[in-house]
């Protein structure tokens, strides 16, 4: 190390940071001479029950011990990663640099996020391969079938002809949810913010799945409004619709037969909260807290089959455009739901300020 007694301070201020990069100081027997409070947080050690202590013993990582190793017996820089902190659940990039006196230093810049990102990127390519595949494959199929001249009356033509349009409807839906998505989420889209009357809200709402219910023979009802209570949500009322919406369209997809659909809304603590409740199938604790995620499916054949009933799409992508609609919105959602009895969804958004 330098001798100035300001890089000395410098340093010893960068080994007591505990965001942003760690660094600490080993010897060529690996062992620790330096480590701060960033060191410390990362082993969960007092940092000075680290001094001493092999490279090994302290992160447990054999690839940042095979690191340090290479660096110092080639006495040049190395870089690499290293999955760090309680049970490696922590990505760091490293780079572990000799000093004259035979001693390395090594700075760890945590890439958990980077990770994480590049994960959720390549489960979407994933997903939205499978979800174009399958009806890609079954178009591809029938098209075959139908130019080959296979199909020689006209019925099963014109049978072929209509599962060809509603596969290409699947698609064409996919591909408007993803754009919307892509919009939202990117605050592409701008809400047009004005108070909005939340009984009007769900009347609208109950109006449009009312069709999609009937169909299946279940019924939809209007929880009674609070009474008293003169609230307005501060909402893109278009936006709004279509988050309920979607919800409702669930609710009657994922219902059992003569089940029931309550639309209503109440006050709450963030505002107003929006609810729709099910008489169906429900949902268990653990995919609870997934469903609102892109792509996110808790049964796939059960999402297929109740979709040819209600003519929609079944993208795993509904809930997600729910949520980033209340979020854009500064609100919030939720679902409470109990297996085999059914779910009640939420959106909470903030009520509109005095005009
Ligand atoms: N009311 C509900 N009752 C039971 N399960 C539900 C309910 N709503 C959603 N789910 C579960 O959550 C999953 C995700 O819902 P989401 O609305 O995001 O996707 P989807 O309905 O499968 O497809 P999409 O809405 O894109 O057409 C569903 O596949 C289903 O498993
Ligand atoms: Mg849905």
């Amino acid at each position: 190390m330098s001798t100035d007694p300001l890089d000395a301070a410098a340093f010893a201020a960068l080994l007591e940071r505990t965001a942003g990069d760690i660094l600490l100081i080993i010897d060529d027997q690996l062992r620790i001479t330096r480590a701060g409070a960033g060191a410390a947080v990362l082993t969960q050690r007092p940092a000075g029950e680290l001094i001493g202590m092999s490279l090994i013993a302290a992160f447990g990582s054999a690839p940042l011990d095979a690191l340090a190793r290479r660096a110092a017996s080639e006495r040049s820089p190395s870089l690499g990663e290293a999955d760090l902190g309680p049970r490696g659940g922590r990505a760091f990039a490293v780079d572990a640099v000799p000093l004259t006196g035979g001693e390395l230093v090594l700075a760890l810049h945590e890439i958990t996020a980077l990770r994480r990102a590049e994960r959720v990127r390549r489960d979407f390519v994933t997903n939205i391969s499978h979800e174009l595949r399958t009806p890609l494959a079954s178009v591809k199929l029938m098209a075959e079938t139908l130019s080959a001249g296979a199909v020689e009356d006209a019925a099963t033509a014109g049978q072929f002809a209509v599962q060809i349009e509603r596969e290409v409807d699947h698609l064409a839906q996919l591909v408007a949810e993803l754009l919307d998505l892509s919009m939202i989420e990117s605050g592409e889209t701008t809400l047009r913010l004005e108070p909005v009357d939340p009984t009007t809200v769900i009347a609208d709402v109950a109006e449009r799945i009312g069709p999609v219910a009937a169909r299946r023979g279940i019924a939809v009802q209007l929880l009674p409004e609070p009474e008293g209570v003169e609230a307005r949500v501060s909402a893109d009322a278009g936006r709004l619709g279509q988050a309920l919406l979607n919800l409702a369209h669930n609710a009657v997809k994922y219902n059992r037969p003569g089940g029931e659909v309550r639309l209503g809304w109440e006050s709450s603590a963030g505002g107003v909260r929006f609810t729709v409740a099910d008489d169906g199938i429900g949902i268990s604790e653990p995919h609870q807290q997934r469903i609102f995620e892109r792509f996110y499916k808790v049964d796939r054949s059960r999402a297929q089959e109740s979709d040819d009933a209600t003519g929609g799409g079944s993208a795993g992508l509904g809930l997600a455009i729910v949520r980033h609609i209340a979020e854009a919105h500064g609100g919030s959602v939720g679902v409470r739901s109990v297996e085999r009895e059914g779910s009640v969804f939420w959106v909470e958004l903030p009520l509109a300020g005095p005009a």
